[in-house]
């Protein structure tokens, strides 16, 4: 069977950046700057996203471009040893599980954003709380097509399916934000909440759990540790250069959570000069799905018709993140089954999706206890060990001259460059060392 691949360097820019940006940069970063302290958050943030998360993304990058297969095949095949070869499938096995359990929550939060968007439209006709308010009903409809959207665009493959339709989803996600935050940027308030975002207090820098927080953030972000940027990887052409479009993949996204923040900090502190309550009782900015879904809302509701103009675009932007993110999240065990086991793209992503949606509904179900446990245990826990594992198979596993070959197929230059001469030493010491120190940091102080 004939291997997808991205048509255009463009297209894949595209789809990995699609992959990348996502609730995490629109919701988790801004939401995880005001939880921590603001410009100081923004700063480490910045400094781990280029130092470690680049490197981590690169290296799933080029073992999948080089293996031209998904994770549970390719980690194998960077060596003869048996037990190393056994030991990479069940990292890539361990990643498939990772990324479905990550596709169960998204989606129910991605449904949240659905239902939230078309709240504004509804509501010219009919009284539309129930899509506001929080009930089984409603999580349980909106879970589900929220997961039919993103089945219906895996099942067309990688340049019809994932690459189309990321090319006319992004440009729209950028247009969107730059539009509100162009309008937000005039309302009383916003500059206060700009300060808050842009001039850090140092003194917050190395408290707990700062650092720790922000390369959580990195990894979710970069899409980082279950094998979606090595599958992504493997469908891009050999002739391009890979270090370049990775580079660009994560400018963009860096990028766009620093754009984000642009946003919804300042929206805020407009929403504080409303008199919405934007502080908790400890004196924090509010954050998480409070901020989303009951600061942002009562600040949309007093701006009169404007606000629930910029509410629909607000949650469309979201909602589009989301769908460009979870595609990514689909194709990884999708692609595992396409390849592995022989089965038909179509088939294969209605009977993996379709698992996937029963686990969300689970989810669902048991919303108190199981939804924050499943976000922890995959995103601080699976996700960073994962990617650990990534960096030591690309660092120490694979032979250097392999990962050089590959490299150079679209870089000729490449044996000259500052990228060879830095980072072959980043994944093999820096980037695991510090994963390590920070995971074993983070344990003790939990
Ligand atoms: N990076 C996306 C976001 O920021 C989410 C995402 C897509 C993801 N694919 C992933 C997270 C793979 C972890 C692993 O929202």
């Amino acid at each position: 069977m004939e291997r997808g691949q991205f048509s255009s360097k463009i297209g894949f820019i595209m789809a990995a950046a699609g992959a990348a940006v996502g609730l995490g940069n629109i919701w988790g970063f801004p939401t995880q700057v005001a939880s921590n302290g603001g410009a100081a958050f923004v700063l480490v943030y910045l400094i781990l996203a280029f130092c470690l998360a680049y490197p981590a993304l690169m290296a799933e990058m080029i073992v999948g471009r080089s293996a031209r297969a998904n994770a549970v095949k390719a980690l194998p095949e960077l060596t003869d040893k048996p037990i190393l070869k056994q030991f990479g499938r069940l990292v890539g096995l361990t990643g498939l599980l990772t990324v479905a359990v990550i596709l169960s929550f998204y989606a129910i939060i991605a449904g949240w954003l659905f239902s939230f968007s078309l709240a504004p439209i509804a509501s010219l006709v009919v009284d539309s709380h129930w899509l506001t308010d929080f009930s089984l009903e409603r999580n349980i409809i909106f879970t589900l097509l929220f997961m039919v959207a993103t089945i219906l665009i895996i099942a067309q493959g990688v340049s019809s399916g994932i690459e189309r339709w990321s090319k006319r989803m992004m440009p729209a996600l950028i247009a969107i934000l730059l539009l509100l935050i162009a309008y937000m940027l005039t309302l009383p308030g916003a500059m206060k909440g700009l300060t808050h975002y842009l001039v850090p207090d140092f003194s917050l820098v190395f408290k707990g759990g700062l650092i720790i927080s922000a390369l959580g953030q990195a990894f979710f972000s970069l899409s980082l540790g279950v094998g979606c940027m090595l599958i992504y990887g493997s469908y891009l052409s050999s002739k391009e250069n890979i270090v370049k479009v990775g580079a660009w993949v994560t400018l963009i996204d860096v990028g766009l959570a620093f754009i984000a923040g642009l946003l919804i900090i300042p929206v805020m502190y407009i929403a504080a000069h409303h008199g919405v309550e934007i502080f908790d009782k400890q004196g924090a900015l509010i954050n998480g799905d409070t901020l989303i879904f009951n600061v942002l809302p009562a600040l949309f509701e007093q701006m009169g018709d404007i606000g629930q103009f910029v509410a629909f675009l607000f949650f469309l932007l979201m909602s589009l993140a989301g769908l460009t993110s979870s595609i990514s999240l689909l194709e990884v065990p999708v692609a595992y089954v396409v390849e592995s086991h022989g089965v038909a793209r179509k088939k294969a992503s209605w009977v993996i999706g379709g698992l996937i949606t029963l686990l969300s509904l689970t989810i669902v179900f048991n919303f108190d206890w199981l939804f924050g446990l499943v976000i922890m245990v995959t995103t601080q826990y699976s996700q960073p060990v994962l990617g650990l594992f990534f960096c030591l198979f690309a660092g120490w596993v694979w032979h250097r001259d392999h990962a050089l070959a590959e490299i150079k197929k679209g870089y000729p230059e490449a044996e000259q460059s500052l990228f060879w001469k830095i980072w072959p030493w980043y994944v093999r010491f820096v980037c695991p060392v510090f994963i390590i120190v920070m995971f074993i940091n983070a344990l003790i102080g939990s």
